[in-house]
């Protein structure tokens, strides 16, 4: 199939990128490179031998994104053009809203006009709000308590609607648990600009020496250890399930968690980055991150059911191939 992928360059998108191109198909991105750079899709390239097709263009932009429609003809988008820094969208929250949404209705209203009969969605856990864990896709969605989660939850709504209004158009909306890691080849991974708020990233400049010491966010959650419980989900697997839903999408709505169904605690994940690479990260406990829940881990049944899909890679994976993203990162 030929693949419009909004947001390639970026980090999930150019992992995408690479299993798309290996598992045959033809790949064309779009990305305003807002928060990535073009020589990452030249990594893309050298890692599978295949070639992108690249556009420097805002999605937002209907008139950009309609030539692309009609130069290429395109059989399904995968949406991954958004801005995602929580706390940036509280305090930007109309760019936030204009942006992610903005970018959905172009997209969405570019396939209903030329035919284009599958959307990929990137949706997030967020969604869930404070539901009890484990998430599963039948739970009615909680209000989430930022303007990115908001964003989230209405593209979901709105392409819900776009499917129901036009039955050849046909949506997969794939709740991402937390990404993390990168492709094995150490060319391409996550290269968040100023300091990470995510846990992994501030791992590895930790272990790099970039940062000082890990501050773990609260001590005092009922969880397994008392820090705070997420799923941590492989790059390269959580890529190669989009592939998947790709493919398998038929008529209508298709929710997907994309999750390992499994939770580790943040004492958990620094001692598998010791265990796997050999260091130890220096950390200090502190104050609960406003805005965290205790835990967050899916469901992951649905995708293995009717996709076949289940995350192959483990924590150990995960730790060895963000460090060796890492280490080769300048
Ligand atoms: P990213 O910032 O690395 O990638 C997003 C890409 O989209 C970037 O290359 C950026 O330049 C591009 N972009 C943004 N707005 C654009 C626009 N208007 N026009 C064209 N290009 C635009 O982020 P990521 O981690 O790869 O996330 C991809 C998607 O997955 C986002 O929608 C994000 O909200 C969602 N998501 C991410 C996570 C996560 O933890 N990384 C979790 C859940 C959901
Ligand atoms: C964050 C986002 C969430 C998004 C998810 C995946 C916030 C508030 N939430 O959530 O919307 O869907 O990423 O991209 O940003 N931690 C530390 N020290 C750190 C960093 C994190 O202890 O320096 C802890 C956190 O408290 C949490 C865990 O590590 O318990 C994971 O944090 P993070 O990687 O930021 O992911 P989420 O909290 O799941």
């Amino acid at each position: 199939m030929r693949i419009l992928v909004a947001g390639g360059a970026g980090y999930i998108g150019s992992h995408t990128c690479v299993a798309l191109l290996e598992a045959g198909h033809t790949v064309i991105v779009a990305d305003n490179l807002c928060n990535s750079k073009a020589e990452t899709l030249d990594k893309v390239k050298q890692i599978t031998d295949k070639d992108v097709t690249f556009y420097k263009v805002d999605v937002t932009d209907e008139a950009a994104v309609d030539s692309i429609f009609a130069t290429h003809q395109i059989d399904g988008v995968i949406h991954f053009a958004g801005l995602k820094a929580v706390g940036e969208s509280v305090e930007k929250p109309l760019a936030y809203y204009y942006n992610n949404l903005v970018s959905t209705i172009v997209l969405s209203k570019a396939c209903l006009k030329y035919g284009v009969r599958k959307f990929v969605f990137s949706s997030s856990a967020t969604v869930y709000g404070e539901n009890e864990v484990p998430f599963v896709e039948t739970m009615d969605l909680l209000p989430t308590t930022n303007p990115y989660g908001e964003t989230k939850a209405i593209s979901e709504r709105m392409l819900t609607d776009a499917a129901k209004s036009k039955s050849e158009f046909s949506v997969s909306l794939l709740r991402y648990f937390n990404p993390v890691g990168a492709h094995e080849s150490g060319l391409i991974g996550e290269a968040p600009t100023g300091i990470p708020n995510n846990l992994m990233p501030y791992v590895t400049q930790v272990a790099k020496g970039k940062l000082g010491k890990l501050r773990v966010f609260g001590n005092d959650y009922p969880t397994i250890d008392g820090t705070g419980v997420r799923d941590y989900i492989h790059v390269m697997d959580l890529a190669e399930g989009h592939v998947v839903a790709l493919d398998k999408l038929t008529s209508g709505v298709h929710i997907y968690n994309l999750g390992t169904g499994q939770g580790t605690s943040v004492l958990q994940l620094v001692q598998a980055f010791g265990e796997a690479n050999g260091i130890e990260v220096p950390y200090e406990i502190v104050d609960r991150r406003p805005g965290d829940i205790a835990e967050c881990y899916a469901d992951a049944s649905k995708a293995k059911r009717e996709l076949g899909w289940t995350a192959e890679r483990d924590l150990l994976d995960m730790c060895r191939d963000a460090w060796r993203f890492e280490k080769g990162y300048v």
